[in-house]
């Protein structure tokens, strides 16, 4: 789950949305700034010819006495919370503010204390006039509330978009993602050989991902087509030669059984032994080929694998013995899996075969049933990490191998069942040796 959102966050349409909204903000803000700066220079402007026509009126007399009358006058009817009014003259101070002043000109005033009949904040100006100095000043309340105007305006506005769209973008890319995740499964089904393997139908309408997806489809489907005809024309070479050949046998048999008794050549006999080898490689690879077909899944039973695996192990035991092999089974748990008895048996056989062929005298090989997986150990040689790959072909063989019967089908046949089957096939190190492990679905 946590996975799924991290592979959100990092998707396309999720990056877009989040640089969409930083590019946003960062105008948005901007422009914010240089409303708010411009507003508040108005009302600085606004507020400074208002105190400039008080100033000039209360100067108007231009001596001390009537400054100051005036101001008196005026300021003893005015709320200093609004209007401050003060005259600084030879006599003392007159007006109703007789606190600290902050210096010359226009400029903001904050009282340190200010008394209950004080604004906090103040447009100060102050003006130099007969006698001494005239200053007046207006509460700034009217810029709070445009600081809080603004404050209103950002938080009503800018968020709700901010989370708008970055909701919007989170929606995108999950549906971005499940196209995705759709398009990855297809191709993982199409790598694992599954060459049937196409797209389902993707929610939402068509979009760039959607021809992707057409692309694949029609990528598989080409590659389907043309491993169904080489798989038909291997199949079909195979299935045609197989009765000349047959032919060629019975010919050889007939040719040994016209001569005389002890007359037939060792180039007879190695003539037979090669013919009996191609047939039943032909016999391996048509067999292949009909697995390879998807046949008879409608014979799946369920089977029981441990039991199979014993009876399997008996018949190889005089093999074993022959060879000096210790052959052992270990069932850990039962289980019944559901597929072809004959073929898994084969599927056992090969693998038995296998590991006795391929392992010196004395190697012991150990299979191992646990539920619905089968496990083949040896303690021989075993096969190179690179190799194990090639060797599932038809008719690979490793080179040192070259020296024992055989003819390179015997694990394709394996992987062509266990498929069938739709179970998985692995090849491990088995320190030393071989391991194959196979995992067959239960019932
Ligand atoms: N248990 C094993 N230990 C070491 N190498 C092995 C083992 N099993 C298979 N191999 C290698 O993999 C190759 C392919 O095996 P595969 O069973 O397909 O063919 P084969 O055994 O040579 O012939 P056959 O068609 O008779 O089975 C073998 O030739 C051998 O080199
Ligand atoms: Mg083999």
């Amino acid at each position: 789950m946590t996975a799924d959102w991290r592979d959100i966050l990092r998707s396309t349409p999720m990056r877009l949305t989040l640089r969409l909204v930083a590019l946003f903000l960062v105008i948005s803000l901007l422009t914010f700034a240089a409303t708010w700066w411009l507003a508040n220079k108005t009302l600085l402007d606004a507020a400074e010819d208002t105190l400039d026509v008080e100033l000039d009126e209360l100067s108007a007399s231009g001596d001390p006495k009537g400054i100051a009358d005036a101001v008196a006058a005026i300021s003893n009817k005015t709320d200093p919370e609004n209007l401050i009014l003060r005259y600084d003259g030879t006599h003392g101070i007159v007006g109703n503010y007789d606190g600290a002043l902050p210096g010359e000109g226009l400029r903001e005033f904050d009282p340190d204390d200010p008394a209950d009949h004080l604004s906090d904040r103040y447009i100060l100006k102050s003006r130099d006039v007969p006698g001494g100095q005239l200053t007046v000043g207006e509460s700034a309340d009217a810029f709070d509330e445009l600081r809080e105007v603004f404050g209103q305006v950002l938080s009503f506005t800018l968020l709700p978009t901010v989370l708008l769209v970055l909701a919007a973008g989170l929606l995108s890319a999950r549906r971005a993602a499940r196209r995705l995740g759709a398009i990855e499964a297809t191709l993982d089904r199409l790598r694992g050989g599954d060459l049937s393997a196409r797209l389902p139908d993707l929610p939402g309408p068509a979009d760039d991902l959607s021809r992707v997806g057409i692309g694949i489809d029609r990528l598989a489907e080409a590659q389907q087509s043309s491993t169904e005809a080489l798989r038909q024309v291997s199949a079909d070479i195979a299935h045609d030669l197989k009765t000349p050949i047959q032919r060629l046998a019975v010919q050889l048999a007939q040719t040994r059984d016209e001569l005389p008794e002890g007359v037939a050549s060792q180039a007879l006999d190695r003539a037979e032994a090669e013919v009996a080898g191609i047939v039943s490689t032909f016999q391996s690879l048509l067999s292949i080929a009909q697995i390879e077909g998807g046949s008879p899944r409608a014979r799946f039973q369920p089977v029981d694998l441990s039991a199979l695996v014993t009876t399997m192990a008996e018949l190889y035991e005089p093999a074993a013995e022959e060879g000096s092999h210790r052959l052992s089974v270990v069932v850990l748990s039962r289980s019944a899996v559901l597929g072809d008895r004959a073929l898994l048996g084969q599927v056992i056989a090969n693998l038995i075969e296998n590991a006795l062929r391929h392992t010196p005298p004395g190697s012991a090989v150990l299979l191992t049933v646990d539920g619905p997986r089968l496990t083949v150990a040896d303690t021989g040689p075993g096969i190179p990490p690179d190799e194990r790959d090639k060797v599932l072909r038809r008719l690979y063989r490793l080179d040192r191998s070259r020296s024992t019967p055989g003819s390179g089908l015997g694990l394709s046949l394996v992987e062509a069942v266990v498929k069938l089957h739709g179970g998985k096939l692995d090849l491990q190190e088995n320190a030393p040796g071989l391991r194959v492990v196979i995992t067959l679905p239960t019932t």
